[in-house]
């Protein structure tokens, strides 16, 4: 259920993300192109109906997204970064908030906030851009689950193997979209090669 973005222009942004000397305002601008990517990429599945259309030059039946309300779902603060995408291309789409808070020593997340809408018959797209340990994004659906939400996919811009692993194993029928699966974790469990602290990055913090 991993799929890992395949695009030059995906490796092109994901690139200069990852550039140490990138700033706020650019690394803002990139998040938000390589979620546009993702976002293109992992609702491939949508529904369509047709509709009647007249041209300038005659009548044709085309394809319109079929009624389905979609939800969106960051899990604060980074996933922030990758929502706008959505609410510029669907728009019927409602948003959620998962506050998640990884402790400094541990790694491990805790939870700070959750605000949700209905999620019964809708399609969760839950976004976190860093899937580390996989403990944030687990918890996170676990949440969606609990809500009601049985249709979930998951977004992410790097991810590491362990992280995928722990998602997987938890919740084998969530899909996973990446733009990238890196080589792994260091100590602090942060991603190798990665791009550091994506919250940090974003807002300048
Ligand atoms: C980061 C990131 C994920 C989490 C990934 O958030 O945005 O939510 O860490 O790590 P995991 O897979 O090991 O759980 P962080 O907790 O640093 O909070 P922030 O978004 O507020 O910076
Ligand atoms: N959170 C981040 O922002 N970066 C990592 O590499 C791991 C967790």
């Amino acid at each position: 259920m991993l799929h890992v973005l395949q695009h030059p222009l995906a490796a092109h942004v994901i690139t200069h993300l990852r550039d140490k000397t990138t700033k706020p305002a650019t690394f803002r601008t990139l998040a938000y192109q390589i979620s546009l990517l993702l976002a293109i990429e992992a609702t491939r599945g949508l529904g369509t109906e047709d509709k009647l259309v007249e041209t300038p030059l005659e009548s044709m039946t085309g394809q319109v997204l079929a009624a389905q309300p979609l939800v969106v779902v960051p899990i604060l603060r980074a996933g922030l970064g990758m929502v706008q995408p959505f609410l510029d291309v669907f728009p019927d789409v409602s948003v959620g908030y998962i506050g998640l808070e990884r402790d400094h020593e541990t790694a491990v997340a805790r939870s700070y906030y959750c605000k949700l809408p209905e999620l019964a018959g809708r399609h969760v797209f839950l976004v976190d851009p860093m899937l580390a340990t996989g403990g944030s994004a687990v918890q996170a659906i676990d949440v969606v689950k609990s809500a009601g939400g049985k249709q979930i996919t998951l977004l992410g811009i790097v991810s590491s193997p362990e992280g995928v692993a722990a998602v997987e194993k938890r919740h084998p029928e969530v899909p996973i979209f990446t733009a990238a699966l890196d080589r792994g974790l260091n100590a602090k469990k942060y991603i190798l090669p990665g791009l550091g602290d994506f919250g940090d990055r974003l807002y300048g913090t």
